[in-house]
């Protein structure tokens, strides 16, 4: 076969489109984006902390403690319940980053 058929081409240009998009940076992973109704990205005059700019492992350690228990919380001991340590990290690296 001298030419790959059309649609081979087009397949391999839909599925190569679908996994760029997939790993888009500009998408918050499954859960980050509930965090900026409470966590603002400027302090906004509540006790709630702004999350941005601090070093992701951090938040990821608070979160592990509040799912745990060994940190008391209102509402953070739920929430991090609802999350698994691939969640976690996941999360943590976006809520410092370009969005919360
Ligand atoms: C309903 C409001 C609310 C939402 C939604 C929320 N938080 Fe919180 N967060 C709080 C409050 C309130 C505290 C203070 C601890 C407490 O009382 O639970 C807190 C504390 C924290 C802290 C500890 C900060 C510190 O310096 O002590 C981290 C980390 C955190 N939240 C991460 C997150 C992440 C990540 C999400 C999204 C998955 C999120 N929060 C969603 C209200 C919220």
């Amino acid at each position: 076969m001298r030419h790959w058929p059309r649609a081979v081409l087009a397949a391999a240009l839909a599925s190569f489109l679908a996994l760029a998009s997939a790993a888009d940076a500009a998408q918050p992973p499954p859960g980050a984006s509930s965090c900026s109704g409470c966590h603002g990205t400027v302090p906004n005059g509540t006790p709630i902390p702004v999350l941005r700019g601090r070093p992701a492992h951090d938040i990821a350690g608070l979160m592990r403690e509040f799912r745990s228990g060994a940190r008391p919380a209102t509402v953070m001991g739920s929430i991090a319940k609802g999350f698994n340590d691939r969640d976690i990290d996941a999360i943590s690296q976006w809520v410092v980053g370009q969005g919360q």
